[in-house]
């Protein structure tokens, strides 16, 4: 195992924590997952670290009333672990462009659209009522704009008539997202902690060159895809 390591920051459910978590414990990411930070006590994620034996931290944003002083705190608890790359796995908070300066280069976020369309909540209810065809999900690292900065790679979804006939279509989209989100987070994630994937002046670089459009999970090499 590298000696790379990881936090993550989570609101809620974690099963993108959870692909990650596996994919670690596969050697599949090559990394240390040094500790889970939520901004909310009854992440079920939490528990998923704790069953992994995972140091976790609550940090609650309720508890603080500017944002810049809950982002203090966080940088204070994350700072401890001195990350190699800082992970949000459905972390739904915003932070502050210090904040996001502290870790330049170093954060990576998943965001449940084809970005840049989306940015923000109700994706999946944006992208059915735009009659959209393809949705889907995005790996990016992260600048002051929210859901913005250098797109990495996606993963497409067709939005098809059976879905618009489902009972709960956006709940039937964000499950069947989530499931390519779980491939291609810890996919980017690895090229990270290989070295492959960076941040330059000029955008998301993977092996030296520059990611002008993201890596479509569709179309990668075999050798790319992951477990
Ligand atoms: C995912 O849809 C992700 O794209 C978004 O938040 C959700 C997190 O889900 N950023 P989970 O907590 O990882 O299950």
């Amino acid at each position: 195992m590298s000696d790379k390591k990881l936090v993550i920051l989570i609101s809620g459910n974690g099963s993108n924590l959870q692909a990650i978590i596996d994919s670690v414990t596969e050697s599949y990411i090559q990394a240390d997952i040094a500790a889970v930070i939520s901004n909310r006590g009854d992440a079920y994620g939490l528990i998923r670290a704790q069953l992994n034996d995972i140091p976790t931290h609550t940090i609650e944003h309720t508890q603080y009333t500017k944002r810049t002083e809950f982002d203090k705190a966080l940088q204070i608890c994350i700072d401890q672990y001195q990350p190699d790359l800082l992970i949000l796995a459905g972390f739904l908070r915003i932070l502050s462009a210090d904040f996001v300066q502290h870790y330049h280069a170093k954060i990576l976020n998943i965001h449940p659209s084809l970005l840049p369309k989306y940015p923000g909540l109700n994706t999946h209810q944006q992208a059915l009522d735009a009659g959209d065809t393809s949705h889907g999900t995005t790996v990016h690292f992260v600048t002051p704009e929210l859901d913005s900065g250098p797109l990495v790679i996606q993963a497409s979804q067709e939005i098809t008539s059976a879905h618009r006939a489902s009972n709960e279509p956006a709940l039937q989209l964000a499950s069947e997202i989530l499931e390519q989100e779980h491939i291609i987070y810890p996919l980017a994630i690895k090229w990270f902690i290989e070295d492959r994937l960076k941040l330059s002046q000029n955008g998301a670089e993977l092996d030296g060159e520059l990611l002008r459009v993201p890596k479509q999970l569709q179309t990668i090499q075999s050798e790319d895809k992951p477990h």
